[in-house]
Parts: structure tokens; sequence; C-alpha cells
């Protein structure tokens, strides 16, 4: 895969009015077009972050992409006092020229700034945000990757395994486990077979909840 076929980019408008990014490479949309907003707060944030309910929490993200989900757990955390250490890996980083047109939900626009701050912060160290969030964004290949920190949730956001299959390995969830303790999270928006068969070899124990409008399920994963 070229990094030039996949920079063809496009924003494009959802249900929920939030925007989301359309990969005219792979044919690949960010988020669900029935709400991007709405499926992020349903897979990530519902399912993901309150579920494991911790007020301590070090984030993987898979796939930095818009920053939708990066801001979304910031606003957590300041609503619910959560100490969040944030790392997200991207490959193909959206230019500052598209993600400035990215259209957030009205009664989250108060964040902006904060939407700002995620995109232009400096890749591959730690930069305190606010108080109580620390955001590492990893410029990188995920099917390369090793984690180093210890990590308790994990936002699986790749784009589908149809397109990119490497990117849902066994191997992949077998190098996040051994960095989870026992409890640990994962949540993705996909619930194919081979995925959660291939998160249970890896020592998870696989749950497909209902997925967010427009997809009949998705997964959250517990570390055994
Ligand atoms: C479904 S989108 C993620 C959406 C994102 N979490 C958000 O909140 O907007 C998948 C992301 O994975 C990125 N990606 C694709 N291949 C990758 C790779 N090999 N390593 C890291 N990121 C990759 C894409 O560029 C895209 O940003």
């Amino acid at each position: 895969m070229e990094r030039q076929e996949i920079q063809k980019i496009k924003l494009v408008p959802t249900e929920d009015g939030t925007s989301t990014f359309f990969n005219q490479s792979l044919q690949e949309h960010y988020h669900s077009l029935s709400g991007s907003y709405t499926e992020s707060m349903h897979v990530y944030i519902e399912s993901g972050l309150r579920f494991l309910a911790q007020s301590q929490i070090t984030v993987f993200e898979v796939g930095f992409g818009s920053g939708l989900n990066a801001l979304l757990t910031l606003i957590e955390s300041l609503t619910r006092s959560l100490k969040i250490h944030y790392f997200t890996i991207e490959k193909y980083p959206v230019t500052e020229e598209l993600w400035t047109k990215f259209n957030l939900p009205a009664h989250i626009e108060q964040y902006l700034n904060y939407f700002i701050t995620l995109h232009k912060s400096p890749w591959d160290k730690d930069v305190q945000i606010t108080g109580n969030f620390v955001l590492h964004k990893i410029l990188g290949d995920w099917t390369q990757y090793e984690i180093q920190e210890e990590i308790d949730l994990v936002y699986y956001d790749a784009f589908s395994y149809d397109k990119q299959p490497e990117m849902w390995a066994q191997e992949r969830f077998e190098m996040i486990c051994r960095k989870m303790r026992p409890g640990g999270v994962l949540t993705t928006y996909a619930a194919k077979g081979v995925i959660k068969n291939n998160l249970r070899q890896a020592g998870f124990s696989v749950w497909r909840l209902p997925g967010a409008p427009g997809k009949r399920h998705m997964v959250r994963a517990i570390k055994i």
C-alpha cells in the first residue's frame, strides 16, 4: 500500500451532523455514516472507557485518524476527573487543511481548542494537554509496532478486515495481551468471526454487544 495512495482522503458528513473522512484509495470510511460521534461514543467511550470504571487509565488507540476518539476521551477526563495517558498510532495523518474542516457536534464545540491542540501536538513524545490528560501520538505502522507500556484499554479502530486483514492478525492481539493486566479491555466496532476468533486465540474472552446505529454488533474483549 503506497503512502500517496492512502492519502487520498476526503471529508464527508454523517447522519448525526458530525464529519468523518473517506479514504479513496481503500474505499473506507473512518466511521459509520449513521453518525461518527454516535459511533465513537457507543463503541469506545460507553463500551470501553466507562465500562472499565477506573480513574487512572492508559489507553492505546489503533488509528488516530480524525482525532475524534481522542477528543471524546479528553472530554470524559475533564467531566469525570479521570487521569488518562493516551497513546495512539497513525501511519497516514490527515492534513491540517482537512482536519480544520471537521465538523464537531454543537454540544462539544466548546472543546474545539482541544481538538486543534490534539492535532497540532508533536509526534512521538508525551504532551501534557490538561492536568489530567497526556497525549502520545506515534507516527508509525501498527503492523510493525511493539507497545512499550502497560495498558488498560484499547480502542481498536483500524480499517475493516476486508481491506486490511493484517491489522487484525492474531499476533497483534497477542502483543496487546502481553501488555495488559487481567481485566484489561479492548473494544472495536468490528464483529467479524475471524476477528473474534483471533482475539480468543490471543487470550481474550470475547463479548458481542449491540452495535452503534447502522451496525448490528460490536465487540468487547477482556483479557482473561
Ligand atoms: C477507522 S480509521 C480510525 C478513526 C479514528 N480512530 C478516529 O477517531 O477518527 C482507521 C485509521 O487507521 C489508520 N491506519 C491505516 N493503516 C495503518 C497502519 N498500518 N498503521 C497505523 N495506522 C493505520 C488510517 O490512516 C486511519 O486513520
